[in-house]
């Protein structure tokens, strides 16, 4: 039987006790964890628990059992699916991983760090840059999101092409487990086939199998030199020929390659004031891209300079602006990383996170752009991205001044013209943001009743109260 939130509430003083400062319950002090930073979503939560330790964590997480309270963890809050903002009814409580903030251990000869699951993303990469190494999970939000909610989302970024998503980068987990167990898997191996692997159920489960409370990561040695340029590209088919010589010259030097239209481009400018246009030369898409070569400064510019010269040659290029210095470079990057947050400046944006087949990825674009814009006229498409990765974020949104619920009634029609353009491919419409609220009854349809049901008896395994995260990725 499910306890009201009333006999909750009483109970909670328990756990209270334990917790002094740290069980939040006045609504000014739990507002900022209870809606996303695009508004998408608001929640309601019994309390806001905020364990400094993993022993904190299972005597939260044994509460929650005891209790039979739902439990949302949540990271930085950066999610893009509703996964980490609970339920309207007030039943759950909400465990913030932000205090857990140590760096355990770094070992730069076994090239691994293990860290607290609420250090964020940046102050891991700082750790291994202290260490001389290079820590290469890489995206936008890094300044806040968590390590646990990455490994949560299995979050990608702008370097997957080289170095893989944050399953790729993480060897073991430490979790509090649903009935408030501890699993240490903290193994620094790259070699380890003693059975199922645990962690990378764990990996990607976004807070529905248990809590991850510390994990530890690879490392990977510094590049000598790193070389970036702004592309300006026709199409995306030349974008996509353009990739496909870079890889050829520049082998697993190639680091990042995004994609944006030109539309992004402006709204980047037009929100961020420190966003400045790299190329005069009016181009319909740009391609941002960087090279990470172990070499020296030198050899990096001369191949990368080669590849430039060698795309001019082909006419793949209308124009590219090459950094010449680390400022340079940062604030080609700059442009790339403020696209997300530029749209959501601008109004509404109805987003799809998708993967398709790289070679796929051109045809889609040009097919799919007129689909949605003949079903409604006036739309202006967001479109940037991962191309290294097949992973374009292909959002719409409506004509200048035209937010509002009439645009956002729109979505159904959106999301099934792009869905059946993906289906089509045998794409995925979740490639790295999660299923969290946003898509969960779409999985139904885009998944097979095989993977369905082994999904759903692993969640029974893992979780038989169903109070980790419910109703968030699975129904
Ligand atoms: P939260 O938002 O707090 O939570 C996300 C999910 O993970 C929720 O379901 C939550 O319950 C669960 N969770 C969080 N911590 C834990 C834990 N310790 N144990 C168990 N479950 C947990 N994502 C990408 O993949 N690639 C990108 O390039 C990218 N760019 C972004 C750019 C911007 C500007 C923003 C705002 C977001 C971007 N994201 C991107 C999405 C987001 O940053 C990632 O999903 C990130 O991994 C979430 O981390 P978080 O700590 O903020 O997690
Ligand atoms: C990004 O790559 O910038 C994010 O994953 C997408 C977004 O903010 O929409
Ligand atoms: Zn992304």
């Amino acid at each position: 039987m499910q306890s009201t939130p009333a006999a909750n509430i009483v109970a909670l003083e328990s756990l209270a006790a334990s917790f002094s400062g740290r069980l939040l319950t006045d609504p000014a002090d739990t507002a900022p964890f209870l809606t996303d930073w695009m508004g998408k979503w608001r929640g309601k939560a019994l309390a806001v628990a905020q364990p400094d330790t993993t022993e904190d964590a299972a005597i939260i997480v044994r509460w929650c059992a005891a209790h039979q309270v739902p439990i949302v963890t949540q990271g930085g809050n950066t999610g893009m699916v509703g996964g980490g903002i609970p339920d309207a009814d007030g039943r759950a409580l909400l465990l913030s991983t932000r205090r857990m903030r140590r760096v355990r251990a770094v070992d730069p000869i076994n090239n691994t760090l293990t860290v607290d699951a609420g250090v964020t993303l940046l102050e891991v990469q700082q750790a291994a840059s202290a260490a001389g190494r290079l820590f290469p999970l890489s995206l936008s939000a890094e300044g806040s999101c968590t390590i646990g909610g990455n490994l949560a989302t299995n979050a990608g970024g702008v370097q997957v092409l080289r170095y893989g998503n944050a399953r790729e980068l993480c060897l073991g987990l430490e979790v509090v487990t649903a009935d408030g167990k501890v699993w240490d898997g903290l193994r620094g191996l790259r070699k380890d086939n003693t059975g199922y692997d645990l962690r990378d159920l764990f990996i990607g489960s976004e807070g529905t199998l248990g809590v991850i409370t510390a994990a530890t990561l690879k490392m990977v040695p510094q590049p000598a030199a790193r070389m970036t340029a702004m592309a300006a590209v026709e199409s995306p088919h030349a974008a996509l020929r353009l990739l496909a010589l870079a890889q050829q010259r520049l082998s697993a030097t190639l680091t990042g390659f995004e994609l944006m239209n030109d539309f992004c481009m402006s709204l980047a400018v037009k929100h961020f004031p420190a966003c400045r246009k790299p190329l005069d030369t009016p181009a319909p898409w740009h391609v941002l891209l960087e090279s990470s070569d172990p070499t020296s400064e030198e050899h990096a510019r001369d191949s990368f300079e080669r590849l430039m010269e060698e795309a001019m040659e082909q006419g793949l290029l209308l124009d590219a602006a090459v950094a010449a210095s680390m400022a340079q470079s940062e604030s080609l990057w700059h442009i790339r990383h403020c696209v997300g947050e530029a749209q959501t400046r601008e109004g509404d944006s109805i987003k799809h996170d998708i993967s398709v087949p790289i070679s796929a990825i051109g045809d889609f674009i040009v097919a799919t752009n007129a689909a949605l814009e003949q079903a409604s006229p006036g739309i202006r498409m967001v479109v940037f991205g991962h191309l290294g990765d097949g992973n374009l974020h292909y959002n719409v949104a409506p004509a200048e001044g035209g937010s509002g619920p009439a645009f956002r009634a729109l979505q159904p029609l959106f999301n099934g013209i792009v869905y059946a353009a993906i289906t089509r491919v045998n794409g995925s419409i979740s490639a790295e943001h999660g299923i969290g609220q946003l898509k969960r009854d779409k999985l139904a349809l885009y998944k097979s009743p095989v993977e369905l049901e082994l999904m759903m008896r692993l969640k029974t395994a893992f979780d038989p109260d169903n109070l980790m995260n419910p109703g968030r990725v699975l129904p």
